[in-house]
């Protein structure tokens, strides 16, 4: 019989990762239906995937488990039902008593100035990362773990600009050897754990030192799936699905200008210029990939505190028609980020684990419809990538049916 499945969260005390969490207890106590989760559809059925009470969660943060989080008696649930709050409360604390402290090695100074948990000692990043192994080893061994997926949702680190280091395997381990730390940031230092100690790896984060040519290809070398970056929640996902629109109509995209506001930590850090560039990097693609031409486009990211985790995006689409007429179209998307992130998440530890069990190695492009910037995808158009994962659902539902006799 199958046991169960570890999910280490990178970013435990941070504010999709509570909800994941919280998420998951209230799905195992029936208290919600699995609304918002790709893999609880029919379209899985049968599929074999991994139970959401077969989870264990565990993880790192580089805060301490005593500030103001809901590790603490300050638990805030945000926009949850207080009952689901109360009931799942305890389980849920005391799972957040075991996060362990993380590294901010190389972060920038936005997120060094959140850190009050990390190691103090120095040491080098082959230091760092054997630490990080041991984490992992111990959180198998001790919750006995059939396999452990890692998700990355830590705080967005500024971009890397990427040089050979970042191409191949045998020049990032030369990088970490010399202990290049310019070179790498703690993001990279996660992923190049995980991928070693053989657990599949998620980068729900734009940062785009933690997940890399060299990284992707060792996770080919080490037979472990590996997916990113950048969850697609809200602005992004109407994008794609919208954009599509205006393509297939022969409708000329003169300008796409949209306006992001948000009030939490996650804000609070993009608010920060070098990381909200890699925010803005990563939304921007989406556009000129699925138009085959790039209009004008901004996309602005400002940090309202009083709004908490509601995120608030304003888009204004100026368009062409007919007879050169200049038209428009505006939408609003108001959500709750965690509440739209938390249900991607668990799928997509529920299908990495099952690409593990698999033997899939490398990237998993069916994954594509869960990110802004999906990695080694050229198809960024949401139907599109939503038909990309109901082919593999579909064989995989295939290759399990069993051979009945002439
Ligand atoms: N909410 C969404 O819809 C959405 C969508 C796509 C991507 N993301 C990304 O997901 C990430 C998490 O979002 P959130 O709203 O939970 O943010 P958050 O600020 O609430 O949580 C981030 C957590 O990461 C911790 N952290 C920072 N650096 C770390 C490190 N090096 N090691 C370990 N922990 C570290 C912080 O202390 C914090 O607890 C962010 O990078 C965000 O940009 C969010």
């Amino acid at each position: 019989m199958r046991g169960k499945t570890g999910v280490y969260l990178i970013g435990a005390l941070g504010s999709i990762a509570t909800t994941v969490v919280t998420g998951a207890l209230a799905l195992r106590e029936r208290m919600i239906p699995p609304i918002g989760m790709v893999t609880a559809t029919d379209v899985f059925e049968g599929a074999d995937l991994v139970r959401i009470e077969d989870l264990e969660f565990g993880g790192c943060d580089i805060r301490c488990a005593t500030d103001e989080h809901p590790a603490g008696s300050d638990f805030d649930a945000g926009p949850i039902d207080p009952r689901i709050a109360e009931a799942v409360g305890p389980e849920l604390r005391a799972i957040l008593k075991g996060i362990h402290g993380g590294t901010a090695t190389n972060c920038g100074e936005a997120i060094a100035g959140l850190a009050g948990c990390t190691r103090q000692d120095g040491g080098t990043l082959r230091d760092e990362i054997e630490e990080i192994r041991e984490r992992l080893r111990r959180f198998r061994r001790l919750s006995r773990l059939d396999e452990v997926v890692v998700v990355n949702l830590a705080s967005t680190e500024p971009p890397l600009e990427f040089e050979v280091c970042h191409e191949f395997p045998a020049a990032l381990e030369a990088c970490l050897d010399a202990n290049r730390a310019e070179k790498i940031r703690a993001s990279t230092l996660y992923a190049y754990a995980a991928i070693r100690e053989g657990c599949p790896y998620v980068n729900f984060t734009p940062s785009n030192a933690a997940l890399f040519p060299a990284l992707v290809r060792l996770a080919e070398q080490c037979g472990v799936p590996v997916m990113g970056s950048d969850g697609k929640t809200g602005e992004t996902l109407v994008k794609s699905a919208l954009a599509p629109m205006f393509a297939c109509r022969n409708l000329e995209v003169l300008s796409w200008e949209g306006f992001n506001i948000l009030g939490n930590m996650d804000g609070r850090v993009l608010n920060h210029p070098q990381n909200k560039e890699s925010k803005i990097r990563s939304k921007d693609r989406v556009l000129a990939k699925i138009l085959g031409y790039a209009p004008h486009s901004r996309t602005g990211i400002d940090y309202v505190p009083s709004l908490d985790d509601q995120k608030t995006a304003w888009d204004f689409i100026h368009f062409r028609g007919f007879l050169g007429a200049k038209m428009s179209l505006q939408f609003t998307w108001q959500g709750y980020d965690s509440i739209l992130a938390a249900p991607l998440v668990l799928d997509m530890v529920r299908l990495a684990e099952f690409a593990l069990r698999r033997g899939e190695a490398g990237l998993m492009p069916h994954l594509a419809l869960f990110f802004k910037t999906p990695m080694g995808v050229e198809e960024y158009s949401l139907e599109a990538q939503y038909r990309m994962l109901l082919d593999y659902a579909n064989g995989v539902r295939t290759a399990l049916r069993p051979v009945t006799g002439p």
